[in-house]
């Protein structure tokens, strides 16, 4: 069901007929702890909606992944904003950002990122808490990253090569290195050495010397001193926060079908992008978390090998590739395109309990004369098949049906009311709201921050 907000006095009956609420109105009522979560395969244009949302929160947490994410964002004066492992909030001035014991850091990547913001005009200092729980991500782990993709050769898992899931396997291994650590170097050697054999005992390609040891070390002493003022307690500084009636914005980064245990398993990434993430990756209990708008472009796109029910190819998938420049901001490869899978979206939807939704990129499906939908999967012996399958090769096999919808011919890029888009336009948000049950309140029609419409 709709769940609609009160109209405001200030609304002509006529707007109201169609969409309830101002701007304002949608965005002030977010619960204190709300969060914005990846609704398909990651690259559904979270960091806007984050950065918008921003200026409302005291603090935007990341509670999971690391420098994988590849938010893109445009500031006030239109300049673009790649970040990886910094949350979103940083482009306001008011918001604390805070990096959960969830996220993994690569302490000389976090750097360079804050380098990069402040030579922008960005002030960092004091901005950003990173958890003295979150483990450290190091080069070696980016080298076995990259070693273990070459292993796979022709399965391989297509990761970004930044380190993420082999400094996973060293968390849930017990053999991890934490922000904490930093504190301790008499004993940082002896920890990093033992991760460092781990990998050479494993990969032949890996080169393991006592003067790699010596240097990582080195540098790290010279990172740890830099990087004291950012660290802090988290989970005391969030619950503190939550009692203190501060309002937390949590930053998904990937999303709920890449999740290490929802997703299209082997094909995920390592952390749970999903709403129980938030719990395990910030501290912070489930009965506080409020609102969590799921962000779902208007066709889905998919980086790296996996099942992909309605993707498309040949001259089809192109122009989607083309017209939604679906090109990684990480590692700048081609995505896989093709249209709205429904099945998958109904599925996030149950595991996250959206609140409502975020449609993006409805502007890049303008000019199309029709558009699709798929719907539901049969498998291939023909039979419906109930709920999103676990099973990847039942996955691969099934077949989808479609609903087939009008496109509409104008530019939306523009238009920044609901009333105003194209009523086939309207149709086709709507067909999706009564498909998954879950209100669309905000509406991508551009990557600038205005290029938004709310429902
Ligand atoms: P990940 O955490 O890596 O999944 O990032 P993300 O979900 O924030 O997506 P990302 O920013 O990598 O990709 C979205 C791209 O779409 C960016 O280039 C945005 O500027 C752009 N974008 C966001 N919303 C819209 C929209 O409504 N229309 C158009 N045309 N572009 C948009």
């Amino acid at each position: 069901p709709k769940t609609r907000l009160p109209v405001p006095a200030a609304v002509s009956a006529a707007t109201a007929a169609v969409y309830a609420d101002s701007a304002e109105d949608r965005v002030s009522s977010l619960s204190q702890v709300s969060g914005v979560l990846g609704s398909q395969w990651g690259d559904e244009g979270k960091g806007k909606l984050v950065d918008v949302l921003a200026p409302r929160f005291d603090i935007v947490a990341r509670c999971q992944g690391g420098a994988n994410a590849g938010h893109t964002i445009y500031n006030s004066e239109g300049k673009k904003f790649a970040l990886h492992l910094v949350p979103s909030g940083i482009l306001h001035e008011g918001t604390l950002c805070v990096v959960g014991n969830g996220a993994v850091i690569h302490v000389p990547g976090f750097f360079e990122e804050i380098d990069g913001l402040e030579s922008n005009g960005v002030r960092c200092d004091g901005r950003i808490l990173v958890s003295d729980r979150a483990h450290l991500l190091f080069d070696l782990h980016q080298a076995v990253d990259g070693l273990r993709e070459a292993e796979l050769e022709n399965s391989f898992i297509g990761t970004t090569k930044r380190g993420i899931g082999p400094c996973y396997s060293s968390k849930v291994t017990r053999n991890g290195l934490r922000v904490c650590d930093l504190r301790h170097m008499d004993t940082f050697g002896d920890k990093l050495d033992v991760l460092l054999k781990d990998a050479a005992s494993r990969f032949q390609g890996f080169k393991y010397s006592k003067s790699v040891l010596k240097e990582e070390v080195e540098r790290y002493k010279r990172f740890a001193e830099r990087l004291e003022p950012f660290i802090a307690d988290t989970v005391h500084v969030l619950n503190e926060s939550i009692q203190q009636k501060k309002k937390i914005l949590v930053e998904g980064g990937q999303a709920t079908m890449l999740d290490i245990d929802f997703g299209t398993y082997p094909f995920v990434t390592s952390s749970s992008p999903s709403a129980g993430g938030i719990c395990t990756g910030l501290g912070i209990a489930p009965r506080v978390i409020g609102d969590l708008i799921g962000v779902v472009k208007a066709y889905t796109s998919r980086v790296g090998s996996g099942p992909f029910p309605t993707e498309l190819f040949g001259e089809e998938g192109d122009n989607l590739r083309k017209a939604g420049m679906e090109f990684g901001t990480t590692t700048g490869r081609p995505r896989r395109c093709g249209w709205l899978d429904i099945v998958a979206l109904k599925y996030c939807c149950q595991i996250n309990g959206f609140s409502s939704l975020n449609l993006t990129k409805l502007d890049v499906l303008s000019g199309l004369p029709e558009i699709k939908v798929g719907v539901s999967y049969n498998q291939a012996d023909g039979q419906k098949l109930q709920s999103f399958p676990g099973d990847l090769d039942t996955l691969e096999q099934v077949q989808v049906n479609y609903e087939v919808l009008p496109g509409w011919q104008s530019d939306i890029s523009s238009v920044r009311s609901y009333n105003e888009l194209p009523q086939a336009a309207r149709r086709y948000v709507e067909r999706i709201e009564e498909l998954v049950g879950v209100p669309v309140h905000y509406i991508g029609v551009g990557p600038g921050r205005d290029a938004l419409i709310y429902k």
